[in-house]
């Protein structure tokens, strides 16, 4: 396995973690990066949550990949390389890889070499024709991506990238991470790539104030976190989730709501709170099927086909380098 991440640089997480939580806290919004939401018991909770009735995200996506996968595969063709940013456990991906024309490689990349492992040892029993080149890194860092994309392979490289993962960006760094996705590829090479879609207020809302209270869990794992690594003082009963569809920033906001006036202390620092104050965790961008292929153009793609399902709630989006 490609270890991108050296263990003095798996040392400073911790560090990096602190600063982010201390520059985040002290701004006048106060905000907490969202990639902290997924240490190992935020990703244990994300996975309840996709199982949601009213988190239609994950079911609709794999409808629509069930649905299309022979028309994808038309269009990848032979001797494709697939990579995948942010696999995780890799299972998304496994319809494509037994779908595809003698598909030479599939390149995960994860910053969790345990959950890679894993990944590449089943996939490597259920394809074992298939190379699974497996690459430990953060995916949003230039130095994750050193050896993954190296000599001119005989069919294309493909970016798969779905789960909406792409709307948890804000739109300039969406296109930025897409425009730095292009400059790996060459011409003929793809993205596939998943997108959440503009809709009814209602149905996102519900989607992200589950009512299993998993997402509230999800939401509220962030001050736990920061309670476990940085030996914070958050009362996390003293904080409220709450999230809501932003129709002019076509986003969901998640935020968790100080129910008091209060004090937090981390790391030697004194957080002040006042009552109905936020930490804005996260935003989930919402797109209509026009703006992301605006976005993909921007970045340098061109668009060649969008599958949507018949409710309209999500769409997946082929794009190609030319
Ligand atoms: C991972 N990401 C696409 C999820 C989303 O829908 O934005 C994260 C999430 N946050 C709350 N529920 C799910």
């Amino acid at each position: 396995m490609n270890m991108a991440l050296s263990p003095a640089n798996e040392i400073n997480e911790t560090e990096f973690f602190r600063r982010d939580v201390i520059a985040g806290l002290s701004k006048k919004q106060k905000t907490l990066p969202c990639k902290y939401l997924y240490d190992e018991e935020g990703s244990r909770i994300f996975e309840q949550i996709c199982e949601l009735t009213d988190y239609y995200l994950t079911r609709t996506e794999a409808g629509i990949f069930h649905d299309h996968l022979p028309h994808m595969v038309q269009l990848i063709g032979p001797d494709s390389v697939i990579i995948e940013p942010g696999a995780g456990n890799c299972e998304k991906v496994e319809p494509l890889l037994e779908a595809l024309e003698e598909p030479r490689a599939y390149i995960p990349m994860d910053i969790s070499p345990e959950i890679l492992l894993a990944a590449r040892t089943r996939i490597r029993s259920q394809l074992p024709d298939l190379e699974v080149d497996a690459h430990v890194g953060d995916f949003t860092a230039p130095e994750a991506w050193q050896g993954v994309v190296t000599e001119k392979v005989a069919g294309r490289r493909v970016i798969f990238f779905p789960g909406s993962t792409i709307g948890n960006f804000d739109p300039d760094a969406a296109r930025q991470l897409l425009a730095g996705f292009a400059a790996h590829l060459a011409a003929g090479d793809g993205i596939l790539i998943g997108t959440d879609l503009v809709k009814d207020s209602v149905v996102l809302e519900r989607a992200y104030n589950d009512s299993k209270h998993v997402t509230e869990n999800f939401n509220k794992n962030l001050l736990a976190r920061v309670n476990r690594e940085l030996g914070g003082d958050f009362d996390l009963d003293a904080f409220a989730h709450r999230s809501f569809y932003h129709a002019l920033r076509q986003r969901v906001e998640m935020h968790l709501v100080s129910l008091k006036a209060q004090q937090v202390h981390i790391a030697g620092e004194r957080f002040e709170f006042t009552e109905g104050e936020t930490i804005h965790t996260e935003n989930s961008h919402k797109y209509t099927l026009e703006g992301f292929a605006e976005m993909l153009g921007g970045a340098g793609f061109t668009l060649v086909r969008q599958w949507s399902d018949r409710g309209g709630l999500y769409a997946i989006h082929y794009a190609e380098i030319r």
